[in-house]
């Protein structure tokens, strides 16, 4: 059975493909200020017959037979169709929805049998998690949360970028310079500290590019020595790195990484020749150019020039893209491209995805645009999208890992929690459920900040607006979900055996908050679709609103009848699910209290 609007749109279809044999119809929401709930625009429609849409409209409301649908009336304004929902069909068949469905409201078996690969999160190790890393991590949660909801298997992969270049150049500078003591007691500062000193030195110096090329060279042909010095980097960076994802909530269904593809690569680069695909070609190397992502680019070096260089290249400007991707050095070194082609070919292999997402920066949109066609190319058929999104910005500047100018992701989050705690410090509470919920609420709130705009903007931190317990955010909406609950808990004591009757529901504000609750399913559908998390925070800030005034205009327990007030009390516990789901879906917890 599916859910109310959902038959409502396909009556609508039905009824329009009766009337006039087409079915190429657009139904949007009716604007607030008509009585009436879904429109149709007629304009492409009549174009397309060379008729008027006032006209056609007015001929077909004439014509359409309501009977036996959810509707009780149809209008026309202008070249529009609108339709209304006759109240009682609606309620009893939404209040079905939510009996049949259970806890899963909202959620649908649409994915049943597809599986859908989300790469995200894929930080690079010996450098700190980025704040550009958090909004992949928060992201690419939420949207593997949304495809699972709707019935997809998800594989969430984390593609840390633990191979390249930039290993080669860590290496060299350990080896010539590091206390290892000191990179033991704090790893991550102290490699990101040779990284950069690095840079600093190649730059009097280009001979140690030279070296660290050496070094990643032995990485990638098994050196043990290499090796074991890339393992201890490897390892220290990842438990820095679990530290962040523990603190929020985040976890994967694989770790593989770009070193797991290190045995693929030679074959990745074969068939790219032996297909005619891939060529030689010299280019002007420079640091950083190379290739964007795992550091090898994404870093931000500025890129100096060091000299010309043979590499294997994918040209792709007959297919409109005038950067060729770069497939192997001289040296025989594979490159991050290398690495993702290889990836994509296992990820088919392994798990057979519909579709592919890449949840990264908008920096690397030129490299995807490539590394997708070159793949389409060499065969892959799986959907491949780049789901990319905008910078995050601090107040007090841009962030930046250029020159070790970084900050430290950590000290972030700490700070959210550090201000929600004083957010609730007079609060009456047991001081460890205050800690508690101020992590709640801390790390809420930077998530939400994040993903209740659209992905593609920047985001700008303003601590005082991500924690305001009134505005559009998560600590407003955990609090209102806090806020339904208890009245829920508080009221079910006394409303235990009444039964309930949906068409008690008469009020206007009740009817807004049933089309709210109406409208879940269709925004989880969106935002799949759309691969847009905020579709949802946004929603739920509206649910939340029509919520309150549900609260404060009608009364819940002081209700006339014990059938009302059980009938209301219904209608919170709709509610209370609804914005927990939600909350979960962008990966938001709820507290107990607040
Ligand atoms: N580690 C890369 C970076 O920080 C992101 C990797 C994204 N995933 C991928 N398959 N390329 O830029």
């Amino acid at each position: 059975m599916p859910y109310v609007l959902d038959q409502a749109r396909s009556q609508i279809l039905d009824l329009l493909h009766a009337a006039t044999g087409g079915r190429d119809f657009d139904i949007k929401e009716a604007p607030a200020k008509l009585d009436a709930d879904l429109s149709v625009p007629l304009f492409a429609w009549a174009k397309q017959r060379r008729e008027n849409p006032v006209k056609l409209a007015g001929e077909l409301a004439e014509k359409l037979d309501l009977g036996g649908t959810l509707f009780s009336a149809v209008s026309v304004t202008g070249g529009f169709l609108n339709f209304k929902l006759d109240a009682d069909r609606f309620r009893s068949h939404l209040f079905a929805d939510f009996d049949r469905e259970g806890a899963d409201y909202g959620g649908s078996q649409a994915g049943a049998g597809k599986t859908i690969v989300i790469d995200y999160s894929s930080p690079n190790i010996a450098k700190p998690f980025s704040v550009g890393h958090l909004r992949s991590t928060v992201i690419g949660q939420a949207i593997c949360n949304l495809f699972r909801f709707r019935g997809y298997r998800v594989i969430g992969d984390n593609h840390i970028g633990d191979w390249g270049t930039q290993f080669g150049k860590l290496m060299y500078a350990y080896d010539s310079w590091a206390d290892p003591e000191a990179v033991a007691a704090d790893p991550i500062r102290q490699l990101l500290a040779l990284y950069v000193r690095f840079h600093e030195e190649a730059e009097k110096d280009p001979a140690l590019e030279e070296a660290a090329r050496g070094w990643f060279q032995r990485l990638e042909s098994g050196d043990a020595a290499a090796l074991e010095l890339w393992q201890s980097f490897r390892d220290l960076s990842w438990k820095d790195f679990e530290r962040v994802y523990r603190l929020l909530g985040v976890e994967f269904d694989e770790v593989l990484g770009e070193s797991f593809y290190n045995d693929r690569l030679e074959s990745v680069v074969e068939e790219a020749f032996a297909s005619g695909l891939a060529r030689w070609s010299e280019i002007e190397a420079r640091v950083g150019s190379v290739a964007a992502g795992s550091g090898e680019g994404s870093s931000g070096e500025s890129g100096t020039p060091v000299a010309m260089e043979k590499v294997a290249i994918i040209p792709l400007e007959e297919h409109g893209i005038e950067t060729p991707l770069l497939i192997q050095k001289s040296d025989g070194t594979s490159l991050y491209a290398t690495r993702d082609l290889a990836t994509l070919v296992y990820r088919r292999q392994r798990w057979h995805p519909a579709q592919i997402l890449y949840v990264v920066g908008g920096e690397q949109q030129l490299y995807f645009k490539q590394l997708f066609k070159a793949a389409q190319l060499m065969g892959n058929d799986a959907k491949c999208v780049h789901v990319w999104f905008g910078l995050i910005r601090l107040p007090g500047g841009k962030m930046s890992t250029r020159k070790g100018r970084v900050i430290f992701l950590e000290e972030v989050l700490d700070e959210a929690v550090s201000r929600a705690r004083a957010v609730l410090a007079d609060r009456d509470l047991e001081e460890a459920e205050k800690e508690a919920i101020a992590r709640i609420v801390g790390i809420g709130a930077v998530k939400y900040a994040d993903l209740s705009q659209t992905r593609t903007k920047d985001v700008l931190f303003d601590w005082d607006k991500m924690l305001n317990l009134q505005g559009d955010s998560a600590p407003y909406l955990q609090y209102a979900a806090v806020r339904v609950r208890s009245i829920v808990r508080r009221a079910e004591a006394k409303t235990v055996a009444a039964k309930i009757d949906p068409g008690l529901l008469g009020e206007e504000a009740e009817l807004s908050l049933l089309r709210s609750l109406a409208g879940f399913p269709q925004v989880v559908e969106s935002a799949c679709a759309s691969y847009q998390p905020h579709l949802v925070a946004t929603y739920l800030v509206t649910l939340a609103r029509d919520f309150s005034a549900f609260y404060s205009q009608v009364p819940v327990l002081k209700a006339d009848s014990l059938v009302l007030a059980a009938t209301r009390l219904a209608l919170c516990r709709m509610t209370a699910q609804v914005l927990e789901r939600g909350l979960a879906l962008l990966g938001i917890e709820t507290p107990e209290r607040m």
